[in-house]
């Protein structure tokens, strides 16, 4: 039966193409032929770009490069130093922090099922995680290594070399460098959490104050009015009035926009997993979910472009418990891809 399932989504993952793909060596009884990916319950297929189709050896090599330091110009810092997997792929400062300590005005976010987003960035100023890959290598304050060099730096790595003729049939290049790295981070996925059982019809996967929570949720609270569907964002921007009363408040969308209406507007993240990521918000000014959960109460930050769906919610202090408890109970998936950093080619 589960072997049957499996099949099914294979082929409707696979979109007719023949190769074959086990991530989870649980399913390696399957023949070779049968393409797989697990893709964790309650989340859609994963949409792979047509010219960026994943391949085991694939995703091996974008996992090396996300955990490797080399790819910074001191060598102290890799993706997965802001983006580590014990701490829900962020990183647990407020405020990211890059080459030789320094910060950026930004916390960063998870990555957990960014295969699905519309946008990367708090912003969105990057369409597709290929599109992102290049730029935190590149960037001053993140990892400030030029893409010239960085692609230089890998060819001469012999163990890396031998990987990209094998997987793209070339030396690394910029563009097999960001194709690799988004190949892995698609597989960075979480689902099959407690809510996603309830959902599926078995009523003790959720303690009854988290069912009030889930309640409250998709009702009273107005949360899934943008924390929509599988992974929880509806893939747009908003003003929650989060940092709406510094001195220069980061205007977010609207750089990128230039539409008025977006001046603080951010991306809806995911919550999925969120326990695991505090602090919270773009500028990680949040340090719990029961503080996050008191803004939405009080009616966020008020300012003349604060979204329509925050307004004051009179939930009682037993109501903002319980959609803590929903969130973290919830949302918390049974089986958190706990990356480990692999053994990096010499
Ligand atoms: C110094 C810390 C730092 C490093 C190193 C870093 N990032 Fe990030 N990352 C951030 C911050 C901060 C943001 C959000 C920036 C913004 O929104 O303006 C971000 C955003 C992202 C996003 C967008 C997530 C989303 O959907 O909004 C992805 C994907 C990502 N990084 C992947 C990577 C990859 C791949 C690497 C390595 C090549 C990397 N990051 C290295 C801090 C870092
Ligand atoms: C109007 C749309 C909207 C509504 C309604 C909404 N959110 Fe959000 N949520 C967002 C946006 C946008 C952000 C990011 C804002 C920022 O960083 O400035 C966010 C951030 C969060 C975060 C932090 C995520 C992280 O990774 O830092 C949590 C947790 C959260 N929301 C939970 C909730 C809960 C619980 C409710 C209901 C009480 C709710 N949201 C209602 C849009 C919304």
């Amino acid at each position: 039966m589960a072997l049957a399932i499996h099949r099914m989504l294979a082929r409707v993952l696979s979109g007719g193409l023949a190769f074959t793909l086990v991530i989870n060596a649980g399913f390696s009884t399957l023949q070779a032929e049968e393409p797989v990916i697990k893709v964790p319950a309650g989340l859609p297929p994963i949409p792979f770009p047509e010219d960026n189709q994943p391949t085991v050896e694939k995703i091996a090599l974008g996992k090396q490069l996300f955990f490797d330091k080399r790819l910074s110009l001191d060598n102290t810092i890799s993706c997965a130093s802001c983006h580590a997997p014990d701490k829900g792929y962020s990183n647990a400062d407020q405020f990211a922090t890059g080459f030789k300590g320094q910060k950026g005005g930004r916390n960063s976010p998870t990555v957990i099922n960014a295969a699905y987003n519309k946008f990367h960035f708090w912003d969105g100023r990057a369409g597709s995680l290929e599109e992102q890959a290049l730029g935190p290598i590149a960037n001053p304050i993140e990892m400030n290594l030029s893409i010239k060099e960085a692609v230089d730096r890998i060819n001469a790595i012999p163990g890396y070399k031998t990987q990209f003729q094998k997987v793209f049939g070339s030396d690394a290049t910029e563009e097999t460098i960001a194709k690799a790295i988004a190949t892995y981070e698609r597989t960075i996925l979480c689902g099959d959490a407690p809510y996603d059982r309830f959902k599926a019809g078995d009523q003790k996967a959720l303690s009854e104050g988290a069912q009030r929570g889930m309640k409250l949720f998709f009702g009273k609270a107005v949360c899934s009015a943008c924390h929509s569907g599988p992974n929880f964002t509806d893939n747009a921007f908003h003003n929650i009035g989060v940092g709406m009363d510094a001195k220069e408040p980061d205007t977010g969308r609207k750089t990128i926009s230039k539409l008025g209406g977006d001046h603080g507007s951010f991306k809806t993240p995911t919550i999925r997993d969120i326990a695991r990521s505090a602090p919270y918000m773009h500028d990680g000014s949040m340090q719990t979910l029961k503080e996050v959960v008191d803004h939405y109460n009080k009616g966020g930050t008020p300012n003349a472009f604060l979204d329509e769906e925050i307004y004051k919610l009179n939930l009682t202090p037993q109501e903002v418990d319980d959609l803590v408890t929903f969130m973290k109970e919830g949302l918390t998936s049974s089986n958190y891809p706990e990356h480990k950093m692999p053994e990096l080619p010499k």
